[in-house]
């Protein structure tokens, strides 16, 4: 927990009580804790024990201007490492299902995009109820952890289920969602992604339409299975997954020498759409225009990346090399060529006739030494997920 960032925002009931334990807990452990309260669950702890506890001010109001200027509520999302919501009423697990934001809490849980965990705590009709239950699957299939409720007793008299958990069980789920180790612990891997900008002159450079967005949900699932991820992308907006260790280049060039920077690795991807070529010569100053006459310009090529590394000696060579095939046309036969030119292990053809540089979707086909294996359209999220899926089991085994 070292050095680890919690955000805990406090619900209203009477298990509030017990965060206070958990935030100490939390702190002994050596991580940061800002706590968010709801005007519920300020009618059960005081701002004052909360704030001796976590040594920080403690946010309650999305308006209030000495909040926004200590730590915006974007920040205060950002900065965690992980979310936990702990009571979490059935109040605010219906607002955070259907994605409202309005007040500090749910705008903070909207925006963020750290792991979050949720304790419920509730009577247990109202834990029971359909109503709860459906909050309950929409909030999962969102990826949101659980904790709990537990059996037992209630303040309210009756006995079921609605307890919140306690803090040391809160405490060791979220040790476990901080750091858990994965299938992919211990396993370094390298991954490129976006387009390159090979410049013209100070202001203009040549682009591609690529977005960086499979790049970025491999990435994620490759953090969560816990490998340590180096992460080399071009210019993109798709946000940066958290958890890895990101670099940004520009040109290909760069992008060459951050990938060598990277080795040794156990896998590298290679996800990029690379510029092949550059303008030979880029200007230092704005290039004029002037009347009547057309620029010209000489490209020189760039490195290949992927059939660099996959050249590479045995005891330098990442153990599993994957590239991607971007066509419009003649996709598997183009695909054919370029595996046998890059020389990787799996080169996953990518059909990108139709909208799916910048889409959201990909049609896949694997081809490796196993021969070739065609994927259904998916989702850029479930290729990610089934290509790790893949590379773990190959590293594992190996
Ligand atoms: N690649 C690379 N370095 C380059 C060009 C491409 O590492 N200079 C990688 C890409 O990241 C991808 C694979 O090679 O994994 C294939 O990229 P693609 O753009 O499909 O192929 P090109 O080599 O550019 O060939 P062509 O433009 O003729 O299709």
């Amino acid at each position: 927990m070292n050095g680890k960032s919690i955000t805990i925002i406090i619900g209203g009931g009477i298990a509030a009580y017990k965060s206070l334990e958990l935030i100490r807990l939390f702190k002994k452990a050596g991580a940061g804790v800002r706590a968010v309260l709801t005007s519920s669950g300020a009618e059960f702890v005081t701002p004052l024990s909360i704030s001796a506890l976590t040594g920080e001010p403690v946010y309650q109001n999305l308006f209030d201007l000495d909040d926004e200027a200590n730590m915006g509520h974007i920040q205060l999302s950002r900065s965690a490492d992980l979310v936990i919501v702990a009571p979490a009423t059935a109040d605010l697990m219906a607002k955070m299902a259907h994605g409202l934001a309005n007040d500090l809490a749910t705008t903070v849980l909207l925006a963020t995009d750290a792991p979050v965990l949720i304790a419920p705590a509730m009577n247990v009709r109202m834990w029971e109820h359909a109503a709860t239950q459906r909050n309950l699957s929409a909030l999962e299939a969102d990826g949101i952890g659980r904790i709990g409720p537990d059996e037992g007793d209630m303040a309210c008299g009756e006995f079921g289920f609605g307890r919140m958990a306690e803090p040391d069980v809160i405490f060791s789920a979220a040790q476990t969602a901080l750091g858990a180790p994965g299938p992919l612990t211990g396993k370094h891997i390298l991954m490129t992604s976006g387009p390159t900008h090979e410049p013209i002159d100070p202001v203009r450079y040549i682009a591609n339409r690529s977005s960086g967005r499979q790049g970025a949900a491999i990435a994620a699932a490759l953090v969560k299975r816990g490998a340590r991820v180096s992460y080399i992308t071009g210019p993109v907006t798709v946000p940066t997954p958290k958890g890895i260790d990101e670099i940004r280049v520009e040109t290909a060039k760069q992008m060459f020498d951050a990938v060598k920077a990277a080795l040794p690795a156990d896998a590298a991807i290679f996800a990029a759409a690379v510029a092949d070529w550059r303008v030979d010569c880029a200007g230092d100053t704005k290039l004029k225009k002037e009347k009547g006459a057309l620029p010209s310009f000489s490209f020189c090529e760039n490195p290949d990346i992927l059939a660099s590394i996959s050249a590479l000696p045995k005891a330098e060579r990442p153990a599993l090399v994957v590239g991607f095939a971007a066509e419009t046309d003649n996709v598997l036969q183009n695909a054919r060529t370029k595996k046998i030119r890059k020389n990787c292990d799996w080169l996953l053809a990518n059909d990108v006739s139709g909208d799916v540089m910048g889409g959201a979707n990909n049609q896949i086909t694997v081809l490796s030494d196993k021969g070739e294996d065609p994927w259904p359209i998916m989702d850029k999220k479930d290729v990610a997920t089934r290509l790790v899926k893949q590379l773990t089991e190959a590293l594992t085994n190996s």
